[in-house]
């Protein structure tokens, strides 16, 4: 009898796989998934962050099952719905903005910055986008085009797109840990090649994410985009995975102090089901009609699952949760650097939190083969995260937000043990074959 994971391997295509070890879920409770040996993992990946409340939490169950007993359609295309019409209304009270805003619901990430990065350009006749090396927009072509991710090399990029570095305080260009020499090479570019004029828009993430989880230098966002602003330019933060309150507030633009013009959401907004929106001003979300949409888009299920999720937030008080047991987690992390010189960083803000390894940390060589074994040895051992980075080499972890601290106790206990052994030689190469990662 094959297993589920060899099945997984016949019947299901590559194109859409990123693999680091062969897990094959059956189920989940909380902040654990089983797999098919019926054996129960901690999940500090928790999806890539979209599992926020935990696996099948009575909200999330109550309001889908209720939502699909008396199913109001599929989607907002020709027809509102309650469930998405309260969602957009509670997004606008929740998230910062000036004026007038309105909301888009899709799918997914990547289809939220599509949109915006279309819409922005379209609508304001500015055809040129500022982005960072290592940016991860999504994998739509209208999101990669905006993106700078390594794993992306093969994507069309958008027209005069403009890369800029994302300063890395623990990595900084030419001894800069404050992003002043970015800020000045955008200035020098807006007055050589890029005329402020042609630009619509800037795209950020508040945490370099899929680029290294990598918190920008105190003060430099907020100057972003006030040279931004001064030029007519419009500001999109991309909180799809830091937004929801995975950082400790519910937006992590919050955490900067500057509001931006836009916010993408998706992930952990439907704590498991596929729903996104992007949130930006009446008269570019207004600008066309049937510019952007899908048959499912504004889907009531899914719509009803975002709800649960926001008010799971406010009666669980899970972006206290969040900021308290983050801080823990990030503080017993650092507690297992004096005991392993493979952690050269640790970071993050509230459960949103990446440990960078590297071979010495004099050298600073990124050690992205130890990455991809102690995920592998992790998940042997019962914990399941992924590394993410330009250079393969950063523990990310996202777990559901309302993760306790004794499962933070298990999780360091297990990744303790997952490094030793990775470090004492015992995981052989060849358990990597076929899990390429990033
Ligand atoms: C910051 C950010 N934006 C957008 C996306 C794309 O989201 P999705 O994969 O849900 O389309 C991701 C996914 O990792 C992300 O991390």
């Amino acid at each position: 009898m094959p297993s589920l994971y060899d099945r997984d391997g016949v019947a299901l295509s590559k194109l859409q796989k990123l693999r680091f070890f062969p897990l094959a879920l059956t189920g989940g409770h909380g902040s654990y998934v089983v797999d098919e040996t019926g054996r129960d993992l901690l999940d500090l990946s928790a999806s890539w962050g979209a599992v926020s409340l935990g696996h099948s939490h009575p909200a999330l169950i109550e309001a889908v099952s209720g939502a699909l007993q008396n199913q109001a359609g599929a989607s907002v295309l020709s027809a509102t719905n309650e469930a998405a019409v309260d969602l957009a209304e509670r997004l606008l009270d929740l998230t910062p903005g000036i004026g007038d805003r309105k909301v888009w619901l899709g799918h997914s990430g990547s289809d939220a910055n599509e949109t915006v990065a279309r819409a922005v350009t379209a609508a304001t006749g500015r055809q040129r986008i500022i982005t960072f090396t290592g940016a991860y927009h999504g994998g739509t072509a209208g999101s990669m085009a905006v993106s700078g991710h390594s794993v992306q090399t093969h994507a069309e990029k958008s027209d005069g797109l403009i890369s800029l570095h994302y300063p890395d305080p623990y990595r900084p260009v030419d001894g800069d840990t404050t992003g002043a020499s970015v800020l000045e090479t955008l200035k020098h570019r807006f007055e050589t090649d890029a005329p402020p004029q042609d630009v619509a828009a800037v795209f950020i993430e508040p945490i370099q994410s899929d680029g290294g989880l990598i918190v920008p230098p105190p003060g430099f966002l907020k100057q972003l985009c006030d040279l931004c602003k001064n030029h007519g330019i419009l500001t999109v933060s991309d909180e799809v995975k830091v937004g929801v309150g995975r950082t400790g507030r519910f937006t992590c633009a919050d955490h900067e102090g500057f509001v931006p013009d836009f916010i993408t959401m998706g992930k952990g907004l439907g704590g498991g089901l596929p729903i996104s929106a992007a949130i930006g001003p009446a008269e570019i979300m207004d600008f066309a009609t049937s510019f952007s949409m899908q048959t499912l888009h504004g889907n009531p299920i899914c719509a009803a699952a975002g709800k649960a999720v926001l008010d799971t937030i406010h009666t669980e008080n899970l972006l206290e949760n969040a900021a308290k047991t983050g801080g823990y987690l990030i503080q017993s992390l650092r507690q297992l650097m004096q005991s392993h010189e493979l952690i050269g960083d640790v970071r993050g803000r509230g459960l949103t939190i990446g440990v960078e390894l590297v071979e010495t940390r004099d050298s600073k060589e990124p050690a992205a083969r130890a990455a991809a074994k102690i995920v592998y040895r992790a998940f042997e051992l019962g914990l399941i995260h992924y590394y993410v980075g330009m250079n393969s080499n950063v523990l990310e972890l996202t777990p559901p937000l309302n993760l306790s601290a004794q499962e933070v106790d298990e999780a360091i206990s297990i990744l303790s043990k997952a490094i030793q052994d990775t470090v004492a030689g015992r995981v052989p190469d060849d358990v990597l074959m076929g899990f390429e990662g990033w």
